[in-house]
């Protein structure tokens, strides 16, 4: 029964009766509007999400929180080994979700002290659930915030410098201006390389974005061949507009100067 009006209601659509055509998107309007206000109710991330998109959009950069343990085990193998002959490193996770990223990394660098910055306040109460021990700080990110704990030797952004990349891409947007504008993730990045200390390393993976692409380029260099080329959905460049991927899009930067 259902899957028959379903399949009315799709027939329709786009059918020739404009009247039919109107009630099925005012009926297609209340069925979203009902199935967000049930989100919201039930949902505590779902809150957390639309309290940021309403009351903290010039902050928030990846709004969906979807995590687990040891999601890059070769970028962050990488960047352990870059340190093996270091003394350990003092490390940002900038955008750790609901703290499976800190828990790995305590694996990785069994030494470290370990920063996680959230943004989400769902996701930070989950993180601050979990005993990881004193070398261990969740903080909410604010850019006071982070920089009271700084500086650090080693940030992740992992999967945070984007903007709902699986929307534009089934949405073909090809302009991020109005969305997430290149300028955003500049800024951020700027902020970022302000409190890591130099021959410190900068981890930019799963981002809509390049920091080659940034003004800031040439104080980096990039470790190894550690890249993000299996990206799936579009990249864009300085002007906001999706671009044409040439050579590798590296992950792991070394801070020169
Ligand atoms: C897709 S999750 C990635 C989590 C984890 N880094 C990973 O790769 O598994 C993106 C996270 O970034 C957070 N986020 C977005 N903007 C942020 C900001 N300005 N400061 C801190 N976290 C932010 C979101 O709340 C979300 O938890």
């Amino acid at each position: 029964m259902i899957r028959r009006f379903k399949k009315w209601l799709a027939r329709h659509r786009r059918g020739e009766n404009k009247i039919l055509r109107f009630g099925i998107g005012v009926f297609d309007a209340v069925v979203q509007f009902l199935r967000v206000t049930w989100k919201l109710i039930t949902n505590r991330d779902t809150r957390s999400i639309y309290y940021n998109k309403m009351f903290n959009s010039k902050n928030i950069h990846q709004t969906t929180s979807s995590t687990c343990l040891d999601r890059y085990p070769e970028i962050f193998a990488a960047a352990r080994d870059y340190f093996l002959d270091k003394k350990p490193p003092r490390i940002l996770s900038f955008g750790c979700s609901t703290g499976e990223e800190v828990v790995t990394l305590c694996r990785y660098f069994p030494n470290s002290e370990i920063v996680g910055a959230e943004i989400n306040q769902n996701s930070l109460r989950i993180c601050r659930s979990l005993t990881l021990g004193d070398r261990v700080r969740f903080i909410e990110s604010t850019p006071e915030n982070i920089a009271a704990q700084g500086p650090y030797d080693l940030i992740f952004c992992m999967a945070v410098l984007q903007r709902t990349p699986g929307t534009i891409q089934d949405k073909q947007i090809r302009d991020l201006k109005k969305i997430y504008p290149f300028e955003k993730f500049q800024q951020k990045v700027e902020e970022l390389d302000g409190l890591l200390n130099k021959n410190g390393l900068l981890v930019i993976h799963m981002s809509q974005y390049d920091l080659p692409d940034t003004d800031l380029a040439p104080r980096y260099h990039p470790y190894g061949d550690w890249n993000q080329n299996y990206y799936g959905p579009y990249v864009f460049g300085p002007d906001s507009k999706i671009k044409t991927i040439t050579g590798n899009r590296h992950s792991i930067f070394v801070k020169d100067c």
